[in-house]
């Protein structure tokens, strides 16, 4: 990504969500013998540059061995096993995730901030498509394996609901995910790196909207959530016409 398009990006400008993925997101990731692949195995959306289409091609998928993205935080707290050990463990955490955001939606509607409510409620329904996909390859390789048990969760006040919620996404994004995405790798487990690692790119905007909820509290905005339904990608607004994960188009994302 050129230094223009890259702050672009990071001041939040308009630019389109297909440019993003293939020059942005997956360029420092790849493998540089994917760069000019021109397979694709999925979606037929309007975001068809030469450089996206090995986003959806698990045998292509970004390498954690040279993403600087996918690197490991210092001081990890991340006990990391076998790959399906790290699924259960990837599926203990979102359903711990999906439930405090649902739960926090509600004390959001209590206190009087809709646009939070609305945020965590996508939030909570993104972490279920991540325990879905999670649960569809744990089952595979455990066909007796059943999904953990719902938990008691705190709740604090909206605010620090916030921060406790960018907290734990920063943690997937830059802990939790990149330990598994390696291990999965080690084990040539293409399947489970496809899963791990766009959930950890959808962390990475989870937690990007959460502290962009958190800083704007007392000047909310009523500008619409939009949820990816493959990878649980979440977009704030309307400038965007496709995942710049997986590339589904934005007329198959839920509005919140
Ligand atoms: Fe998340
Ligand atoms: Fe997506």
């Amino acid at each position: 990504m050129s230094e223009l398009s890259r702050r672009d990006f990071m001041k939040g400008a308009v630019v389109g969500t297909a440019a993003i993925s293939a020059a942005g997101l997956f360029a420092g990731c790849a493998p540089k013998s994917s760069a000019s692949s021109s397979s694709s195995t999925g979606s037929s959306s309007s975001a068809t540059t030469s450089t996206a289409s090995y986003v959806l091609d698990p045998k292509t998928m970004p390498d954690a061995s040279t993403g600087h993205n996918f690197d490991v935080a210092p001081e990890s707290k991340t006990t990391v096993g076998t790959t399906l050990e790290n699924l259960k463990s990837a599926i203990v955490g979102e359903t711990a995730a999906t439930t405090k955001y649902a739960t926090w939606a509600q004390a959001a509607e209590k206190e009087g901030f809709p646009e939070l409510k609305r945020l965590f409620s996508c939030t909570s329904d993104a972490e279920k498509i991540h325990i879905e996909l999670e649960y569809a390859l744990a089952s595979k390789l455990d066909p007796s394996y059943q999904k953990p048990a719902i938990p008691e969760v705190p709740t604090y006040t909206s605010g620090t609901n916030l921060i406790e919620a960018a907290n734990g996404e920063i943690y997937e994004t830059s802990d939790m995910y990149p330990s598994f995405i390696k291990a999965a790798q080690a084990e040539g487990n293409s399947e489970a790196v496809q899963i791990f690692t766009r959930a950890k790119l959808a962390e990475a905007y989870h937690a990007e909207r959460y502290l962009n909820a958190y800083s704007m509290i007392d000047t909310p905005s009523d500008e619409t959530y939009y949820l990816c339904p493959v990878c649980g990608y979440i977009h704030k607004g309307e400038d965007f016409t496709a995942c710049p994960i997986c590339l589904t188009p934005k007329a198959s994302f839920k509005a919140y």
